[in-house]
């Protein structure tokens, strides 16, 4: 994995605009996302839309994954495969996970939808999923240290009687989808790296109704909770600067 890189004003620029066409294929998606469409009309939609904004999608093949769109259901956490016969259903909650690479630069993101009539359950975790993100992120500036976020998310989450996600965490991105460092959601000892204007991260809180504890179907990648609960994912591409972090992916 590269090392941790400080982007030009040109990169960034191009970070931005990556962010941008990322954020508006999430949002087009979004509107697929309803009982009775397969996963695999999902990533099938999701690539194409990827394609037409002048993208490539970055999770294609990488480290053999066979799709554009990770589609994690329910008690899958991540890194769902879509399927022909898999289909959405009233009640799910659906994580969509995307990657595309736009003139050489990356940007990812995840957002957990609640398809028809989902549980007040459900709800609560996909909210307080995302909320960490934003709770982390107060800390996303110049001067601070990266295990800042990491404290704000697990702290955030843990208080409110969820599982956090430790076996994944998220990421330093740029030319690469994972660069350095690792950025955790659970609280950590350390202080971890300083953060730097011109940085740009992918944080992702994993978030479990239950236990925190994962494990990894024969499929090699779908990614379920050990306890059968619930799972929500969110995650934006941003860019540490001197003042508040821009989100680049929203
Ligand atoms: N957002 C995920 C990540 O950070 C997506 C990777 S899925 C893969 O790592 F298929 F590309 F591996
Ligand atoms: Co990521």
């Amino acid at each position: 994995m590269p090392g941790v890189t400080i982007k030009s004003h040109r990169e960034i620029e191009l970070m931005r605009e990556a962010g941008k066409l990322l954020a508006e294929v999430h949002n087009r998606l979004a509107e697929e996302v309803s009982p009775g469409i397969s996963t695999w009309d999902l990533d099938k939609i999701g690539e194409e839309l990827i394609r037409k904004s002048g993208s490539v999608p970055s999770f294609l093949n990488y480290e053999g994954y066979p799709a554009s769109v990770c589609v994690s259901i329910n008690d899958e956490v991540v890194h769902g495969i879509p399927k022909k016969d898999r289909f959405i259903k009233d009640g799910d909650i659906v994580s969509l996970d995307i990657g595309l690479i736009h003139n050489g630069y990356q940007s990812d993101a995840a957002r957990t939808h609640a398809v028809g009539n989902v549980s007040k359950e459900a709800l609560d975790l996909i909210e307080v999923t995302r909320q960490s993100f934003f709770e982390g992120i107060k800390f996303a500036k110049a001067g601070n240290h990266l295990h800042d976020i990491s404290n704000a998310i697990g702290y955030y989450c843990i208080e409110r009687g969820y599982g956090v996600v430790r076996d994944l965490v998220g990421h330093g991105i740029g030319q690469e989808m994972h660069e350095s460092p690792q950025i955790p959601n659970y609280p950590q000892k350390r202080k971890g790296i300083l953060l730097m204007a011109g940085m740009t991260l992918a944080i992702e809180p994993m978030i479990n109704i239950g236990r925190g504890d994962v494990q990894f179907s024969d499929d090699g990648w779908t990614c379920t909770t050990e306890d059968g609960s619930l799972s929500a994912h969110y995650e934006n591409t941003i860019l540490i600067t001197d003042g508040e972090p821009e989100i680049l992916s929203l």
